[in-house]
């Protein structure tokens, strides 16, 4: 076993993964020295350390005292500076990091690489060559072998850094572990989710990912536990995506040419955390199905009226017919249906809003029960959702 690191540095602190990281950490039991250039009052009464880590003897001063390092400062996405600013401010930061943890004998680095560095945007322009049609992915789940692929300095800054990691790593003998995050997400930004459903291109840029900002936490956390020598890089992603259709059928309509190289779950990710499952233990525990469900129970309806957790079928028209009839199916939050089923057989259909969905009834015999399933689940069978069929 790893001797486990007790004091933690945490750069990137006062930051949206930063805060809920040293949260994580204190909860099981690490000592944290926060660090960050962006300082509340708050922050400094709470002895977060004010640093700047582009220069070398601040990121000294950071770390000196620690065990490890919980990396995540950075400017955390192209198009918030200019390329140079960004890729020159990412790679001194990332340098400085980790050469002052391999001066100073930490145990171990885990800091935060990105998605970006696996080809996105797909299917948008890249940074470098303006108006250029962006490439689609070589094939789906991507997978840390779909690497290095470039696209902005930004992802060029991780992509360098990873390098840098591995040969620091090789030098110093330090574990680094570096996080192939995706898209972080707070639990507001899932109420944006539903924006997201009438338009697969909206999302297309990053495979429909998205990743809960408490499964990056614990990524962290067992980033620092994780029995792992070298310079380990893996995806940390949700396990599924941010759209309420099947991913199978998302990712055929917007790259119809790209193959699929395994079985997925309905929902699930096109972004692979099967090696970070393997090396770190690493295990998404929250979702936006989960969540928009949990709000919607806290808050009422009104919070969230374009979704809900109970997806409903009231009433069908007509209730008798054959083969082909057409039946109109009413109910509650039936948008985003995945399935309409007559017994055990599939019918087609068009969704026409939440409370309306038409669908041909399929073969069948004597009376069959309707119900429609949504990414929330399916609708119970009663009475009223009864279609007898006649001879
Ligand atoms: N947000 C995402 O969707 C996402 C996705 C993939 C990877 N990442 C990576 O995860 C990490 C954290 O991202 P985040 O979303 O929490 O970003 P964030 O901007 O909320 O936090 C980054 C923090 O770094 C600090 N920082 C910037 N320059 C600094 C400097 N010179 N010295 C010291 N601190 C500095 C900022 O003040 C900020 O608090 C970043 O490395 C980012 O590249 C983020």
């Amino acid at each position: 076993m790893m001797p486990t690191s007790r004091r933690i540095c945490v750069t990137g602190a006062t930051g949206k993964a930063g805060r809920v990281t040293v949260t994580e950490l204190r909860e099981h039991g690490y000592e944290v020295v926060a660090t960050d250039t962006a300082l509340t009052g708050d922050d400094v009464a709470a002895g977060v350390l004010k640093a700047d880590l582009t220069d070398y003897g601040q990121a000294t001063v950071a770390l000196r005292g620690t065990d490890a390092v919980v990396h995540l400062a950075n400017i955390p996405a192209p198009g918030r500076s200019t390329p140079a600013v960004t890729f020159n401010a990412n790679m001194a930061m990332n340098f400085n990091v980790f050469h002052a943890a391999a001066a100073l004998g930490l145990t171990r680095v885990v800091w935060a690489s990105s998605e970006t560095t696996l080809g996105l945007p797909f299917g948008g322009p890249a940074e470098q060559i303006p108006g250029a049609a962006g490439q689609p992915p070589r094939y789906a789940p991507v997978d840390e072998d779909h690497f290095p692929v470039p696209a902005t300095t930004y992802a060029l800054s991780k992509v360098a850094s990873e390098t840098v990691a591995e040969q620091i790593a090789r030098w110093s003998g330090i574990p680094f572990v570096g996080l192939r995050i995706s898209n972080i997400m707070e639990t507001r930004d899932y109420q944006r989710f539903p924006s997201y459903w009438p338009d697969p291109q909206l999302r297309k840029w990053n495979l429909w990912g998205y990743v809960d900002v408490r499964d990056v936490a614990a990524a962290c956390r067992l980033g620092l536990e994780a029995d792992v020598t070298g310079s380990q890089n893996v995806i940390i992603a949700a396990a599924d995506t941010v759209m309420n259709r099947p991913s199978r059928d998302v990712l055929a309509e917007v790259f119809p040419g790209v193959p699929l190289s395994r079985e997925i779950g309905e929902f699930g990710t096109l972004l692979a955390i099967d090696r970070a499952k393997q090396a770190l233990g690493y295990e998404p525990r929250h979702s936006w199905r989960e969540e928009i469900h949990n709000r919607l129970s806290r808050t009422g309806p009104g919070a969230l009226a374009v979704v809900s957790p109970v997806t409903v079928v009231t009433g069908l028209t007509p209730g008798r017919g054959h083969a082909g009839t057409k039946v109109t199916i009413t109910g509650l939050n039936l948008t985003g249906a995945t399935a309409v089923r007559f017994g055990a057989a599939k019918a087609k259909f068009t969704v026409v809003s939440p409370t309306k969905i038409t669908a041909t009834a399929p073969s069948g015999t004597r009376t069959a029960a309707v119900t429609v399933t949504t990414p929330f689940g399916t609708s119970v069978a009663t009475s009223a959702t009864r279609f007898t069929y006649t001879a």
